[in-house]
């Protein structure tokens, strides 16, 4: 898991005045909202004796530990300790980390990590959001495999013929050829665009819609940007033209939640909501049964483990990236964590760690260098 990423902690209507708990990257936070609609995203520990910041309650704007009352405001800062007495000094070292939030797509975003501003990878952007002419759906999805192992199935375009055979012609005399995958470089990632034979559209008003009654070539478009989004443009005609963005928080390893947006410029009637869901959860289901049997459950240590072929081209390319951000010292020490659990709280380091010292918490261990596994190889395809 990696720090300095933003990753979706919540759904926005879910985050109201009253503390809600959230765990990302094997961390607890709590977020609320105040009183001016900002949400807030603090780490969950007090820093008295290690309460639970989101067992409490909103006092004015602040979380209130519910062990001995301590309160903390949107920025952190302890504004309270009762035990003093009204006029006590507030140490400033009992503050806790608290993150920069955005709110968009109907999703809150929180930047964990110490980064500055100007240095932040974006979030991913949902361009047609708002849009005249355009529909969303959402969904939530909770996942016991690993956010890469995801974000690699869908970079994968060997896979459709056989884990969505509802979708795609299977032709055992005549295999879906993948082509040389020519990678555009993106803001934080690459894609790639292919054509692929599919069936005529199985959803009647679907067909009608895209005027695609019979088999037909789709175009596809995928890629990652940083390293838990990716995007997916599935293109049957102009007429009829999704655009699906998942946002994926690591929970801990090999728990995931996904958060997905899926765009249509067609049916764009309110009731045709409940076929895209239907859609889209059924394909996240036979991805799901396949992913939860991926052994091992993370991306294994050395790349020689696996076997590269020409299709997995834009796998390995993401995997080149995930070495780059380790090699910057952005990847949890996550053994180091799990071996200190019991005797160590941790903080995802905010940004704030970078102006002043002297916190509580320690923050999480890094990877300091990158001991990430031997370059990819690809198979040739003759
Ligand atoms: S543990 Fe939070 S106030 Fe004491
Ligand atoms: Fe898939």
């Amino acid at each position: 898991m990696f720090i300095n990423f933003w990753y979706v902690a919540e759904r926005s209507e879910s985050v109201t005045d009253k503390p809600v708990a959230v765990r990302m990257l094997g961390q607890d936070f709590v977020l609320f909202r105040d009183s001016a609609g900002e949400v807030h995203c603090l780490s969950n520990i007090c820093t008295h004796r290690g309460g639970a910041l989101a067992g409490g309650q909103m006092v004015d704007d602040c979380v209130e530990c519910p062990y001995h009352g301590w309160q903390f405001d949107g920025d952190g800062n302890c504004t309270r300790i009762p035990s003093l007495g009204v006029n006590g000094k507030i140490p400033k070292r009992t503050r806790v980390d608290s993150y920069p939030t955005q709110e968009r797509y109907g999703l809150v975003f929180a930047f964990l990590g110490d980064l500055p501003e100007e240095e932040r990878p974006p979030i991913m952007e949902c361009k047609e959001w708002g849009q005249e002419g355009w529909r969303a759906t959402s969904l939530v999805f909770d996942w016991d495999y690993d956010y890469k192992r995801s974000v690699e199935n869908a970079l994968d375009p060997a896979h459709n013929e056989f884990t969505h055979s509802t979708h795609i012609d299977r032709k055992k005399d005549k295999p879906f050829q993948v082509p040389d995958l020519e990678l555009i470089n993106t803001d934080w990632g690459t894609g790639f665009h292919i054509e692929m034979p599919a069936p005529a559209m199985y959803e009647e008003k679907m067909a009608d819609t895209a005027n695609l009654h019979e088999p037909s070539i789709f175009h596809i478009r995928a890629g990652y940007h940083g390293v838990s989004s990716f995007w997916t443009y599935i293109e049957p005609t102009p007429k009829f033209i999704r655009r699906q963005h998942f946002y994926e928080t690591p929970i801990e390893r090999g728990k995931t939640r996904i958060f997905a947006i899926d765009m249509r410029n067609a049916m764009l009637d309110p009731d045709d909501d409940k076929r895209m869901i239907y859609m889209d959860t059924l394909v996240a289901n036979e991805d799901g049964d396949v992913l939860l049997d991926v052994r091992p459950v993370l991306q294994p240590l050395n790349n020689i483990k696996e076997n590269f072929v020409p299709a997995d081209k834009h796998i390995a390319h993401y995997r080149e990236n995930i070495r780059e951000w380790e090699a910057m010292g952005w990847r949890i020490d996550q053994d180091e964590v799990e071996r200190n659990e019991h005797q160590v709280a941790y903080a995802i380091p905010c940004p704030d760690r970078r102006n002043s010292k002297n916190w509580t918490l320690d923050p999480v261990p890094l990877i300091s260098a990158t001991t990430g596994g031997a370059e990819v190889k690809i198979a040739s395809a003759n």
